[in-house]
C-alpha cells in the first residue's frame, strides 16, 4: 500500500497493532477516531463468556460471531460525515443472533449501499453451509435521499457488470425490535399476503428426537412396539420415502418415549439442512398418511408443520409443501435468508396466500410430483402464470 501510494505522490504511514481489536482502547472507548473504517473481520463464533463478548455485550444475543461484533464496535468509532465498510458474510442481515448488534450499527450508522456475492463461498462456511459474502457500506450521518443502493454479481469476475438498483431505506430495514434488513431489489411476489401458519392454526416445530438420546429406542428392524422414524433421507420434494433399508428407521412406541412422537397424520415434513448443491432452500415432504403406526418419529434434523389439538388434511399438506418447494417461495428465501439454510423462525414468517388458495393447489398435486408440475400449479394459482408469460412474451 506504501509503494501505491508513493506512485501516485501520497505518503502514508501505517501503524500495524498486534493487540486484540476488540479489546483495544478505542472499541472499548466507542469515541470516534476514524474518517473510514474498511474492514475484511475474521469469522468464528465466541463463547458467550469470552472476554470480547463480555466487552461487547450490548452487540450480542445468544452465541455471537465475532464478525459482528468488529461491525458493531467498529460503528461507534466513524468521525461524523465519515464512512464504515465491511465484507461479511450475509448471515447478520436477519435472525435472533445478530438483532443486538443490527440495532446497534443502524442506530450509529446509515446504510447506503449493499453488494451481494450470489456465488457462496467456503470461506464463510458456518457448520458446513456455505453463505453468501456480502460488502455493506454505511456512514455516520443522516441518510442523504433515504435509499439503499443495491447491487449483485455472482463473484468478482463479474463486479463491473452487475446491475444497481436503489431500494428506500424503510423498506430495507424492517421494522420492529428486529431490523431485519431485506435485500430484495424487486418486489416479492409474496408481498400480497398477509397470513403465515400461526393464522390458520398451524404450527412448524423441530423434530422431537435427538438421536444420541433416544438411541436406547431407536430399532433397526420392525417390532410389535416399534412405529415408523423418519431421518433426512426419508424426506424427498413432495413426498416421505419411508422406508429405505437404513439404519435406526424404527422407534420403539411406549410410554418412555410417548412425548417425543407426533400423531400420524398428514403433516408437512422439511429438511433442516440441504445440500449445498441443492437448487432450492427448501425441501418439504407432504407427508398423506399410509405409514403404519398411531405414531411417528421426527428426528431433529427436521421441521415439521401440524395442526396442534387437530390435524390436517392430506390438501392442506400436499398445499403447504408444494408452495414450500415452489420457485416463488424459494425467490422470497432467497431475498430474506441470509444461509442457505431456512429455519424455523423464517418459516413462521413466512407470508402464506389465503388457506382456499392453498388447498386448491392441494387438490392439484400428488405426493413425488416434479418441481416443474409444482411451479406451473402453484404460479397458476396465485395468479402469476399469466403474468410471466407475459413478461416473457415482452422480453420477446
Ligand atoms: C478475514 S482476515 C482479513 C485480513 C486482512 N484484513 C485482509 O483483508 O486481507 C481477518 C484477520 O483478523 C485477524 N484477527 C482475528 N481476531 C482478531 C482480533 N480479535 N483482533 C484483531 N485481529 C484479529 C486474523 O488474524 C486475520 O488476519
Amino acid at each position: 500500500m506504501r509503494r501505491r501510494a508513493e506512485s501516485v505522490g501520497v505518503s502514508l504511514s501505517v501503524s500495524i497493532r498486534c493487540e486484540d481489536f476488540l479489546l483495544s482502547h478505542e472499541a472499548v472507548q466507542q469515541q470516534p477516531v476514524a474518517d473510514v473504517i474498511i474492514a475484511n473481520p475474521p469469522y468464528f463464533k465466541l463463547r458467550a463468556h469470552d472476554p470480547r463478548a463480555l466487552a461487547h455485550a450490548y452487540a450480542v444475543h445468544g452465541q455471537p460471531n465475532i464478525y459482528g461484533l468488529f461491525m458493531a464496535a467498529c460503528s461507534f468509532l466513524v468521525e461524523p460525515g465519515g464512512s464504515w465498510c465491511f465484507i461479511t458474510p450475509r448471515s447478520w442481515t436477519n435472525g435472533a443472533y445478530f438483532a443486538a448488534m443490527r440495532r446497534r450499527i443502524l442506530c450509529n450508522l446509515s446504510l447506503d449501499a449493499i453488494h451481494v456475492f450470489e456465488s457462496r463461498v467456503d470461506h464463510f462456511s458456518d457448520d458446513d453451509i456455505l453463505q453468501e459474502a456480502m460488502i455493506t457500506w454505511a456512514s455516520a450521518r443522516a441518510s442523504v435521499h433515504g435509499e439503499v443502493l443495491l447491487s449483485t454479481s455472482h463473484g468478482s469476475q463479474d463486479l463491473t457488470e452487475s446491475a444497481l438498483t436503489s431500494m428506500p431505506v424503510r423498506e430495507v430495514i424492517g421494522g420492529g425490535q428486529e431490523q431485519l434488513i431485506a435485500l430484495r431489489s424487486q418486489t416479492d411476489q409474496l408481498d400480497a399476503f398477509s397470513a403465515t401458519f400461526d393464522t390458520y392454526g398451524l404450527k412448524v416445530s423441530t423434530g422431537p428426537v435427538v438421536a444420541f438420546r433416544a438411541k436406547s429406542s431407536l430399532r433397526t428392524a420392525q417390532g410389535k412396539n416399534t412405529v415408523p422414524m423418519l431421518w433426512m433421507q426419508h424426506i424427498e420434494r413432495m413426498r416421505v420415502q419411508w422406508p429405505r433399508n437404513k439404519k435406526q428407521e424404527h422407534i420403539a412406541a411406549t410410554a418412555s418415549t410417548a412425548w417425543m412422537l407426533v400423531q400420524n397424520a398428514p403433516l408437512v415434513v422439511l429438511r433442516r439442512f440441504s445440500p449445498k448443491e441443492d437448487q432450492r432452500r427448501v425441501t418439504a415432504a407432504a407427508y398423506v398418511g399410509g405409514l403404519p403406526g398411531a405414531v411417528l418419529g421426527l428426528e431433529n434434523h427436521l421441521n415439521y408443520i401440524y395442526r396442534p389439538g387437530g390435524s390436517m388434511t392430506a390438501a392442506e399438506a400436499l398445499g403447504v409443501s408444494a408452495y414450500l418447494n415452489s420457485r416463488v417461495v424459494d425467490a422470497h428465501f432467497r431475498a430474506v435468508a441470509g444461509s442457505t439454510q431456512v429455519n424455523a423462525a423464517e418459516l413462521r414468517k413466512l407470508p402464506l396466500p389465503p388457506h382456499d388458495v392453498l388447498l386448491s393447489i392441494g387438490a392439484a398435486c400428488r405426493p413425488g410430483m416434479s418441481l416443474a408440475e409444482v411451479d406451473r400449479i402453484v404460479e397458476s394459482a396465485l395468479g402469476l402464470g399469466n403474468h410471466s408469460k407475459r413478461r416473457r412474451r415482452a422480453n420477446g
